[in-house]
């Protein structure tokens, strides 16, 4: 198949490949999205042949308008009303419990529905062009780094979608937040640019899941979110984090991609605006300011994926402060990194 990179003005034929149960890759707020009709099993069933995604692990459907909540989610609590009202559209997801119109090719066999209502304006002009309410995992083949531009869709997905509607680089770079609504209190199955703090200031007390918000491995628990379980955002390179007093890190991670350089392998190093002018050594680069965590975020997902591009075998990198939005950074850090993490 050929798969066509096209400008946001190719909207009208876009909305035909989904109305026709074909795929279409989309911009939305946080990352690329690989687009299908939501109601039609054999649509989503291609999500995953692309993605090379375990076919249990379900979707999430996003939706351009408030009314259309109530075609895919029914009994949806006061409470998830409100946090919709606060945050949509924007980098939410909010779990709720399925209609039976919904196949379960969408959400896995489950009895619940992710729902998103993405800011992104193309996001929102595709679901309006296309009459449907769109299923869409983040568009990287399974296992990757989720993609930012649509360059990294075309990375993953060339010769096996139709077409990538390029709508230039996204603005948050992390997925969204994931909340699940269904449950005694709300809880966060994945932390993202909305944090907890926010939805508390909305809905009172709200609990994250265990299993996202350690700092070790968590083997004792299981995801809540199917995804979560997965090996994710992994570059091919051992990423390996180092966290401390700035000064000691900064020491660390020099001694140790001396000592791997020495050794005769490519090393990389991951610091920030204000760091990386002390690093010595290996191919360096900011991944943003520590005064500013967005751009951390925005360039996250391309950093891990120019790791694979040079080809570096160890990746040594800085972590971030796990408060606010450095809880969504650190999570996905840490997964790259097999919970890799040296305190010095
Ligand atoms: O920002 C985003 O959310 C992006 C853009 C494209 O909207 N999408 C995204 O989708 O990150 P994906 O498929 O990569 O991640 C969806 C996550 C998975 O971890 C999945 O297991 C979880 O949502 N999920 C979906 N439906 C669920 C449900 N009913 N219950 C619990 N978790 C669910
Ligand atoms: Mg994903």
């Amino acid at each position: 198949m050929k798969t066509k990179l096209v400008k946001m003005d190719a909207l009208k034929e876009a909305g035909e490949i989904i109305r026709a149960g074909g795929l279409v890759a989309f911009p939305t707020e946080t990352v690329y999205g690989l687009g299908a009709d939501a109601m039609n099993s054999e649509a989503a069933a291609k999500i995953y042949a692309a993605k090379g995604r375990p076919s249990d692990n379900p979707l999430i459907v996003h939706i351009a308008d408030m009314e259309q909540v109530d075609l895919v989610a029914e009994n949806v609590p006061d409470q998830a009303r409100k946090i919709m009202e606060a945050f949509w559209p924007g980098p939410l997801t909010v779990i709720l419990n399925k209609k039976e119109t919904v196949p379960d090719g969408t959400t896995g066999g489950l009895k619940t529905v992710a729902v998103r209502m993405p800011s992104h304006p193309g996001a929102r002009a595709l679901i309006r062009e296309s009459r449907r309410v769109i299923a869409a995992p983040s568009a990287n083949t399974s296992g990757r780094p989720s993609p930012t531009t649509a360059g990294h869709v075309m990375e993953d997905m060339n010769g096996k979608i139709p077409m990538i509607l390029d709508g230039g680089p996204v603005g948050i770079g992390i997925e969204s937040t994931i909340v699940d609504m269904t449950g005694e209190v709300p809880m966060i199955l994945r932390p993202g640019y909305i944090t907890k703090a926010m939805l508390e200031s909305v809905i009172g007390t709200v609990q994250i899941d265990p299993a996202v918000s350690g700092r070790t491995m968590p083997e004792h628990v299981v995801a809540k979110a199917p995804g979560m379980k997965y090996r994710h955002y992994a570059p091919k390179g051992k990423l390996i984090l180092v966290e401390g007093e700035p000064d000691k890190v900064i020491a660390e991670i020099n001694r140790r991609a001396q000592e791997k350089e020495q050794e005769g392998f490519r090393v990389g190093i991951i610091g920030t605006d204000e760091s990386i002018g002390q690093y010595c050594t290996g191919i360096r680069r900011s991944i943003g300011s520590r005064e500013h965590p967005d751009s951390v975020a925005a360039n996250l997902y391309s950093i891990l994926r120019e790791c694979d591009t040079l080809a570096l075998d160890y990746i040594y990198s800085e972590s971030f402060f796990e408060k606010g939005l450095g809880n969504a950074i650190m999570n996905r850090m840490l997964k790259a990194a097999g919970y890799h993490l040296i305190t010095v």
